[in-house]
């Protein structure tokens, strides 16, 4: 069956002294967990920190954003390989923080995704909808939008190499947690969108839930059939409750 996988987005905080700290509080909680992955993704600048500290472990590390283009003059960008020089294993794609303060469209979030793959590294696709598209009922049309981007321009066997996230706009940061019937349903949702397609890679795709997920809810939340893990944003930047929900999916494994 799918290991769970808790992965944490910092996000943009923190600073070398603070990462440093984190990480290695989180390597001596989790260490000895068997039956769940476990991922940082600190910023850019602090990756290195990570591959220092964690190239002995099975934690494994990732980006929050990768470049589309392989490289050249693309001021500011990453590249792919830039990130596996640096040991990610994995890379955020398309966070609503992105879609929102970034403009970046689903064709963009494709491209990446696709960069991504052909790197060795595996994409974690964020998707997920704005209360008002929950509340006017959009909410499978905007994530099969989403999921359709990469779908469509890079074939389902993109997601064979890939993780999703399903983290709803209006749970991220607002300490309003989707309940676990409202998640499930939009990852089985998901898990069957892929799957018409291929039942086998539907079956092997790992769906996380992002948005608010703590200590006191992860649970319950990855109990559910179609939820194999969380994208952790706040409550990644505590080690405690990290590692709390990181056993979470150990005892859920
Ligand atoms: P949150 O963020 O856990 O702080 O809600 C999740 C995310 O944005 O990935």
């Amino acid at each position: 069956m799918r290991r769970p996988l808790i992965a944490g987005n910092w996000k943009m905080n923190g600073t070398k002294a603070e990462a440093t700290d984190l990480l290695n509080g989180i390597k001596a909680g989790v260490a000895g967990m068997q039956k769940v992955d476990v991922a940082v993704c600190p910023p850019f600048p602090y990756l290195y920190i990570a591959q220092d500290l964690l190239a002995e472990s099975a934690i494994a590390w990732g980006s929050q954003d990768v470049s589309q283009e392989p490289g050249g003059a693309f001021t500011g960008q990453v590249s792919a390989a830039m990130l596996k020089d640096f040991g990610c294993r994995y890379a955020i794609i398309g966070h609503s923080e992105r879609r929102q303060f970034n403009g970046e469209t689903d064709a963009l979030i494709a491209r990446k995704y696709a960069q991504a793959v052909s790197n060795g590294l595996v994409p974690i696709l964020c998707v997920g909808e704005t209360l008002e598209e929950r509340e006017s009922g959009k909410t499978e049309a905007v994530v099969a939008k989403h999921i359709d981007g990469v779908l469509d321009a890079e074939g389902v066997d993109a997601f064979a190499h890939g993780v999703v996230a399903y983290e709803p706009v209006w749970a991220i940061g607002t300490g309003v947690t989707a309940t676990p019937a409202q998640a499930q349903e939009v990852h089985a949702f998901l898990r069957q969108r892929i799957a018409s397609k291929s039942k086998q890679i539907a079956d092997g795709l790992r769906i996380l839930y992002g948005g608010s997920m703590k200590p006191g809810n992860a649970a319950e939340l990855i109990a559910q059939a179609d939820i194999d893990g969380g994208l952790i944003g706040g409550a990644s930047l505590k080690a405690a409750d990290f590692i709390a929900i990181c056993r979470a999916g150990e005892d859920n494994a």
